[in-house]
C-alpha cells in the first residue's frame, strides 16, 4: 500500500446544487472528477486528518467504486475512521442518523436522489455536517471556492476495501467500520413510534404495499414493514436496490410511481400505499382510491403527530419551504404553533431544528421529516401515517376527508417543465421579475393579483440572508402561484409552476384537483406567459 500524490487542477462547474453535487455518471467517472470534488470536500472542513465520517450511498451505478476512492483519500488524508454501511449502502436518513449518533464530523452521501442511476444517467455526491444535516450555503461555498483551487490529491494506491461484511478492518492507520445499514435505523423508529399498535393494525387485517422502487429502501423496508411490522412478505415490492433502479426514475410521484397508483384507485387497493426514492428520504402516501399531496400530509402528520410515542410531547414549531402549500399555516395557526417558511431546500430547515423551534418539517417535493435526524425520512413518514391510522383506526380517506373539514382544503398541483433551453427559461424568470411591481391590481384569467414578490429568506437562527428564492403570485380569493427554476437538474432547464387555491366551504372538499385550480392553472400562463415563451402547452410532470 502506497501513498501517492496525484496532480490534478481545477475542474469548472463542481458546484453544489439544492442537494449536493449532481452530473451526469460519466462526467464523476472523468478522470479526477470525483476526486477533485472530494479534495474541495476534505479542503472545505479543515482537511479530514483525524476526523471520523459515515459513508454510504443508494446503490446505483458507479456507488461502489466511488466508496473506494472516498475510502483511499481519506486514509491518505489521515481519516481517524470510516463507518461505512455494508456494501457501501446507507439512505440518507440512516446516514443523517449514523452521523448525528456516532458523534461524527460529518458525511459523505452517495446520490442523485431520485434522478435516474445508470452510466447514462446521474451520480451525485453530497457532504453532510456533524449535525446529520446537508452542509448549509456557507460550507457548499468554500467546498465550491476549494473546487477552484485544487492542484493535486492524496490518495491511497491498494487494494478495494472488503465491505461485503459487517465488520472492522482498516487501512493504512485508518478504521473502516462496516455497519449493517438498517440496525440503527430500525432502532429509533421503534422509538419514534408504537411498533405494537401498528403490528396488530395489520395482525387485524390491513393491508399495505410499499414500493421501494428498485431502490435503497428495500432492504429497510423489508426489515421494518415485513420484519418488524408482520406485514405479509409481498408487501414491499421492488426491494432489491439495483444500479439503475430497475430502469425506471426512482422518483416516488403519480407519474414515476403509476403501477402504485394504479394499484391504489383499482378494485384490489389495499387499505394503505407508499414508496420511496432512490436515496430513502423522499415519499409518497395513498390510501384506497387516494393519493395524499405531500404539502397535505405534512399537514396531516402536524395535526396528529401527538397521537405517536415520539412526539406526544407537542411539537415545538413546524416548518415548511415557501412553495409547499400553506395546509400546515392553517394547522399551526389553529393549535398555536410556530410556522416557518423556508427556501426550497432540507438543508435550511436544519438551523431550526438544531435550535428547537420546530420539530416537523417538509416540503412539496415529497420530504417530511422531523428533529429525528436532520434530512427528510421517507420511511419515518410511512411509520408515522401507520402509527396514526393504528390509533384513529379509519383510512386514510376519512382522515383526509376530517382534516379538511377541521382545516379547510388547500387544493394544490406542481406543474413541471423539464428540458427547457436554460437562457429561455431564465430570460422569461427575469422578464416576470421585472414586472412584480406593476402587477398587483392587475387581473388574469378572471383573478386579480394581491401581491407579488420574489421570496428572500433571512434565517431567524444564524442571520444568514438567501435571496431570488421564488416569484411569488398572491391573488385575491387566497389562491397562490409559485415560479422558480429546479435547483436540481443535471441538464437544461426545469420549471416549476406551484399552483394553491384555498377552500373552505364544506360542500366544496371533494372537487378534481385540477377543476378546482382550472382558473389558476390558466392564470399562471397568462402571468408568465409560458406557452408563448417556451412553446409548451402542457406541463412534462403534474404532482
Ligand atoms: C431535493 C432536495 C429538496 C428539494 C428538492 C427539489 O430533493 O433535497 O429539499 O425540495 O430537491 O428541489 P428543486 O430545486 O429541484 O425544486
Ligand atoms: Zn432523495
Amino acid at each position: 500500500m502506497q501513498k501517492i500524490t496525484v496532480q490534478s487542477k481545477p475542474i469548472a462547474g463542481q458546484k453544489p446544487g439544492t442537494s449536493g453535487l449532481r452530473k451526469k455518471t460519466h462526467v464523476f467517472m472523468e478522470s479526477h472528477y470525483l476526486e477533485n470534488f472530494v479534495q474541495a470536500i476534505f479542503a472545505a472542513i479543515g482537511g479530514v486528518g483525524g476526523k471520523t465520517l459515515v459513508l454510504g450511498g443508494d446503490g446505483r451505478y458507479f456507488n461502489d467504486r466511488a466508496a473506494q476512492v472516498i475510502l483511499r483519500m481519506a486514509a491518505a488524508g489521515g481519516a481517524a475512521k470510516v463507518i461505512v454501511g455494508q456494501g457501501a449502502l446507507l439512505s440518507t436518513p440512516a446516514a443523517s442518523n449514523l452521523i448525528r449518533t456516532r458523534n461524527t464530523d460529518g458525511g459523505i452521501i452517495l446520490s442523485a436522489s431520485h434522478n435516474p442511476g445508470g452510466p447514462q444517467e446521474d451520480f451525485g455526491v453530497k457532504f453532510n455536517t456533524p449535525n446529520g444535516g446537508p452542509a448549509p450555503e456557507e460550507v457548499t461555498n468554500r467546498i465550491y471556492e476549494a473546487t477552484k483551487a485544487v492542484t493535486s490529491y492524496d490518495i491511497y494506491e491498494t487494494h478495494d476495501a472488503d465491505l461485503s461484511q459487517v465488520a472492522i478492518t482498516t487501512m493504512g492507520n485508518m478504521e473502516i467500520e462496516v455497519v449493517d445499514p438498517v440496525t440503527d435505523y430500525r432502532a429509533l423508529m421503534e422509538k419514534l413510534f408504537d411498533f405494537d399498535a401498528i403490528a396488530a393494525l395489520i395482525a387485524g387485517g390491513f393491508t399495505l404495499r410499499f414500493d421501494a422502487m428498485h431502490a435503497v429502501t428495500g432492504p429497510y423496508a423489508k426489515a421494518i414493514l415485513e420484519g418488524a411490522l408482520g406485514a405479509p412478505e409481498g408487501s414491499v415490492i421492488n426491494a432489491v436496490p439495483s444500479p439503475d433502479f430497475g430502469g425506471g426514475h426512482p422518483d416516488p410521484n403519480p407519474i414515476w410511481a403509476k403501477p402504485l397508483v394504479d394499484l391504489m384507485m383499482g378494485e384490489d387497493a389495499p387499505d394503505f400505499g407508499a414508496a420511496s426514492d432512490g436515496d430513502g428520504d423522499r415519499n409518497m402516501v395513498l390510501g384506497r382510491g387516494v393519493y395524499v399531496t405531500p404539502s397535505d400530509s405534512l399537514a396531516v402528520l402536524a395535526a396528529n403527530a401527538h397521537m405517536t410515542p415520539g412526539y406526544k410531547g407537542g411539537l415545538k414549531g413546524v416548518a415548511r419551504s415557501m412553495p409547499t402549500s400553506r395546509a400546515l399555516d392553517r394547522v399551526a395557526a389553529a393549535r398555536g404553533l410556530d410556522c416557518y417558511e423556508t427556501p426550497t431546500g432540507w438543508k435550511f430547515f436544519g438551523n431550526l431544528l438544531d435550535a428547537g423551534r420546530a420539530t416537523l418539517c417538509g416540503e412539496e417535493s415529497a420530504g417530511t421529516g422531523s428533529d429525528h435526524v436532520r434530512e427528510k425520512d421517507g420511511l419515518w413518514a410511512v411509520l408515522m401515517w401507520l402509527n396514526i391510522l393504528a390509533e384513529t383506526k379509519v383510512s386514510v380517506a376519512a382522515i383526509m376527508d376530517r382534516h379538511w373539514r377541521e382545516f379547510g382544503r388547500n387544493y394544490y398541483s406542481r406543474h413541471d417543465y423539464e428540458g427547457l433551453d436554460k437562457t429561455a427559461a431564465e430570460a422569461m424568470l427575469d422578464d416576470l421579475r421585472a414586472r412584480l411591481p406593476d402587477l398587483p391590481g392587475q387581473s388574469f384569467a378572471g383573478l386579480t393579483v394581491a401581491s407579488a414578490d420574489e421570496f428572500a429568506y433571512d434565517d431567524p437562527v444564524d442571520g444568514s440572508h438567501s435571496a431570488g428564492q421564488g416569484l411569488r403570485i398572491g391573488l385575491a380569493g387566497g389562491e397562490r402561484i409559485v415560479f422558480r427554476l429546479s435547483g436540481t437538474g443535471t441538464a437544461g432547464a426545469t420549471l416549476r409552476v406551484y399552483l394553491e387555491a384555498v377552500e373552505e366551504d364544506p360542500a366544496r372538499l371533494d372537487r378534481p384537483t385540477d377543476e378546482a385550480l382550472a382558473d389558476v392553472i390558466a392564470a399562471a400562463d397568462a402571468i408568465a406567459g409560458i406557452e408563448k415563451k417556451t412553446g409548451r402547452t402542457e406541463p412534462d410532470v403534474r404532482t
